[in-house]
């Protein structure tokens, strides 16, 4: 709401800080102008009763205007590119790979020498691990950040890190970092003074005298590592008191009642801006906020805090979009792209984990019907926001989507998914799966699921029992998840290794730092000599490269693909089959996908629903033109195939 007093002190501010607000600084001051009433509101909301509220308040705006007067011309000039394009990230042009620096490439150098091969497979967006400081042995991959501006010695340096980002910017690729929102690592500055005892520190995180409150909080807030992590809080003998780790021990949480600790990370956010970032991958934001007697997940206030970061980003730096990684529950992950008055103003993107896991969920059982199940709430997805598809990423597969979704497929939600976790830990009868159960806790049954797409796709089996036919259908089947992700709509993202059937590393049980966490089993060390193998394609290696590298091409050859929104799932004529509709103007794109580890049969009918009836179609994938037949004969779909048919006439 407009107030008079918030208008002359944003101008006194403006003016103060030599914002040219009819020359060069036009576009920064009209966004201030614009969000300055939003950002207000949004931030008392939180803060409007905390004794430090107004020095807080001064303290973000200050922020927003240095980090914007200390921004490059060249980012500066990004921003008013993308937001003329709007929605950029939108664009079927785009496709990432997920990767760890140092078991990729070495080190950032290394990494920059080896641009050229994402330019041969056509990435051209990559999610950089972690770089940032993070205590090796107690890391959580990175994850536990012991400073947020020192890139971590292992990858190189804060230079090594500019000069590869200048030679992204260069080659016109996107680059996404991560923002570790949730807690610091307890060897950051803030917890050591904490620890010291200064108690303007001790602020920045939750520290209980007793175990009273933790014992409380206990009751209601899940175990997130109930393995290697039990519990949510650590003893901290230095100060005889208990402070709160919903992760590791080693994982401080934030206390964002503080507004301070908001402010400090809010520097970080728009630091990391300021180096080049293209998306920003919030880490954990579920977590963010806690209120005894519930979850600690998902609260109205973490997402009062991710729109508030939203419009400073909008204010300060906006060509950074911003990715929510929540993975939780299909209904909450909607909310973090942003709800009533503030949809799709929250979150830009968001992981894509139910659809992630249903098509795992197709692959072992070979039906549909739970994936198709869950589309009501996953379609819920806001225009002008967009998923991030993935088959695999550096964490665990969870299965975490809703009981009602397996019921309404004609399942029992328990036995289904104690099915699928005998299925990818191997232990079911005909599985070819290599994986292993991850975080199982044994007072609730939960588990996840860890290993690479080839070895849950049964390669590394299928090479080891020495089966031709277990070998061909496990590379088919990597394909299909590949194919899936590429069309559905949203940023594909690869994670290293999988372009090359990279099955699991077991070296991890032999690092002490490493072992607690099978998670090590699927983040591989790139071999490049082996990697040569892709040249071949008769290789396994060739012929997942040619595959992947062909998926994107197509992707990128067809505008139809960018994600508008334009999707409309088949009704479904064949359990088997996952098939939907991608639409823009008259132009339609039928894809069809078979987890069925024989052929399966669609009625020609299911091609003219919708209104039209298409007569000749072009399989992009294969590049056959079929003649549309009659609705009692059928289109077949081999074995753990798909089809991305054109409707040319
Ligand atoms: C995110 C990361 C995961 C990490 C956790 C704690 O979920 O993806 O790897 O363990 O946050 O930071």
């Amino acid at each position: 709401m407009y107030s008079s007093e918030l208008h002359a002190f944003g101008e006194k501010l403006l003016k103060e800080h030599q914002i040219e607000i009819k020359g060069k600084d036009i576009l920064f001051a009209e966004r201030f102008r614009t969000h300055l009433y939003a950002i207000e509101n949004l931030f008392n909301e939180i803060y409007g009763d905390h004794p430090h509220r107004n020095k807080g308040f001064d303290q973000l705006l200050l922020s927003l205007i240095t980090h914007y007067k200390e921004r490059n011309a060249t980012f500066i000039q990004k921003d008013a590119d993308k937001q003329k394009v709007g929605n950029w990230f939108l664009s079927h042009e785009i496709t990432g790979m997920s990767l760890y620096v140092d078991r990729f490439a070495e080190n950032l150098q290394g990494l920059t020498h080896k641009l050229s091969y994402f330019k041969e497979l056509g990435v051209n967006f990559l999610h950089l691990m972690p770089v940032f400081e993070s205590p090796a042995g107690e890391s959580d991959g990175g994850y536990a950040v012991s400073n947020f501006r020192k890139v971590d010695a292992r990858f190189g340096t804060n230079e090594d890190l500019e000069k590869l980002i200048h030679q992204m910017q260069h080659q016109k690729m996107y680059l996404m970092l991560d923002i570790v929102l949730n807690h610091t690592s307890y060897h950051h500055e803030w917890a050591k003074k904490a620890k010291e005892g200064d108690s303007f520190y001790q602020d920045f995180f939750y520290f209980f005298d007793d175990r009273d409150l933790p014992n409380q909080y206990d009751q209601t807030m899940p175990e997130i590592f109930p393995e290697s992590s039990p519990g949510s809080f650590s003893y901290v003998r230095e100060l005889d008191k208990w402070v709160m780790t919903v992760f590791h021990h080693y994982q401080w949480d934030l206390n964002y009642r503080n507004p301070y600790v908001f402010n400090a990370m809010l520097d970080n956010v728009l630091h990391y801006a300021n180096l080049g970032v293209d998306i920003l991958r919030i880490d954990a934001p579920a977590f963010i906020w806690k209120e005894l007697g519930t979850t600690c997940q998902n609260l109205p206030k973490a997402h009062t805090l991710l729109r508030l970061i939203k419009k400073c980003v909008q204010v300060a730096s906006p060509g950074m979009a911003l990715l929510g990684e929540a993975i939780v529950a299909p209904a909450e992950i909607i909310k973090y792209f942003g709800t009533d008055d503030f949809t799709a103003q929250e979150c830009d993107i968001a992981y894509s984990a139910t659809q992630m896991a249903l098509q795992w969920d197709a692959l072992a059982t070979g039906d549909t019907r739970v994936m198709l199940a869950a589309q009501h709430d996953i379609l819920q997805k806001p225009y002008g926001c967009t998923w991030i598809n993935y088959t695999r990423c550096h964490d665990d597969i969870g299965l975490g989507y809703d009981d009602y979704m397996i019921e309404r497929a004609g399942f029992n939600p328990y036995q289904h998914r104690t099915y699928l976790k005998n299925y990818y830990a191997g232990w079911q009868e005909g599985s070819v799966a290599a994986g292993a159960l991850f975080s199982v806790n044994p007072k609730t049954n939960d588990a996840r699921i860890s290993g690479s797409l080839a070895s849950l796709c049964g390669l590394q089996k299928a090479v080891e029992w020495n089966q031709p036919h277990e070998i061909e259908n496990a590379l088919r089947k990597i394909i299909l998840m590949q194919a899936q992700t590429m069309c559905i709509g949203g940023i594909p993202m690869l994670f290293y290794g999988d372009e090359l059937a990279y099955t699991n590393d077991y070296s991890y049980l032999q690092d002490s730092g490493k072992s607690y966490d099978n998670r090590w089993m699927h983040r591989p060390i790139m071999n490049w000599e082996k990697n040569e193998k892709r040249k071949n394609s008769s290789s396994f290696e060739g012929r997942i490269f040619l595959a992947t590298q062909k998926l994107i091409e197509i992707r990128k050859s067809l505008p139809i693909l960018s994600d508008h929104k334009n999707i409309t799932w088949m009704t479904p004529h064949n359990i088997h089959v996952a098939g939907f509709v991608r639409s823009i103007e008259n132009k339609k794109l039928f894809c069809l996908f078979n987890y069925k580890h024989a052929g399966s049969y669609i009625t020609w009918h299911a091609f003219k629903e919708h209104g039209m009836l298409p007569i000749r179609l072009l399989d992009h994938w294969t590049g056959e033109s079929y003649q549309v037949g009659n609705d009692h004969e059928y289109f077949i779909l081999p074995a753990y195939s798909f089809a991305i048919l054109e409707v040319l006439e």
